[in-house]
């Protein structure tokens, strides 16, 4: 077994079950042309969000860090009609490429994104009054994870899903001296998963096209 046969085994499921169109592999080739880091979720990762989101009935997404807004075109997909994502990423940049992304994809009029950061915006939603949200997907900066998680939580309804993405950190987080913040950060979510009564919660570890990793996924039993 190596990295080789899981990437193989990656394009076999893709091709079956998670083909890309123009649409999507423009946005990863814009990634490139416009210096932003190729961190977007695979494409078999990309269609687990839908499968997630329609296995709750999602009308209402939320996504933290939205990069080149390839996650956010899966996402957008798998709404219906009448469904709505908010999408919230800190870097201007990041933002027109993927605004423009999403544009080209047809799917402008389902997504609000909202420049700055996590941390100020998601208050600001709360305090806006928004309607729970059915599915929220969490993939900006790992240090705080956890508060985001918290924030999550108070933005959910019982049944909503959270997944966490880059939380297994290619083995790293086993290391329990780690210096490194983005491996505490997710250390910290981990053991939160692990104590919150409130959720049911699991980690499936990732492989294939990206580097080693795991997703988190939790389903809000009761909001506290
Ligand atoms: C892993 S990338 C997101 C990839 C994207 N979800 C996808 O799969 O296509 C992380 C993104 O989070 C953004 N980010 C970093 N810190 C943030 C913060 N404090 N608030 C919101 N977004 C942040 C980064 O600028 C980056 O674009």
């Amino acid at each position: 077994m190596n990295a080789e046969i899981f990437l193989q085994v990656d394009n076999y499921i893709s091709d079956f079950l998670a083909p890309e169109d123009k649409a999507l592999t423009d946005t990863i080739k814009s990634l490139n042309e416009e210096g932003l880091p190729q961190h977007s979720v695979s494409a078999n990762q990309g269609k687990f969000l839908q499968v997630m989101m329609i296995a709750c009935n999602a009308k209402k997404v939320l996504e933290l860090g939205t990069l080149g807004g390839y996650s956010t075109i899966w996402l957008a997909r798998a709404l219906p009609p009448d469904g709505k994502l908010i999408t919230i990423e800190a870097d201007n940049h990041h933002g027109a490429v993927a605004w423009k992304n999403i544009h080209n994809a047809g799917l402008s009029h389902k997504v609000d994104l909202r420049i700055g950061k996590a941390l100020d915006i998601l208050p600001e939603i709360i305090e806006q009054h928004e309607e729970p949200f059915d599915f929220i997907f969490i993939d900006a900066d790992k240090p705080p994870y956890t508060e985001y998680f918290n924030y999550a939580l108070q933005l959910s309804r019982p049944g909503t899903i959270i997944v966490c993405d880059n939380v297994i950190r290619e083995g790293k987080v086993l290391d329990e001296n780690s210096a490194d913040e983005k491996v505490q950060g997710v250390q910290r979510l981990n053991k939160m998963l692990s104590e919150n009564e409130n959720i049911t919660a699991t980690i499936l570890q990732t492989v294939g096209s990206k580097e080693y990793d795991g997703m988190a996924i939790a389903v809000v039993n009761r909001t506290a």
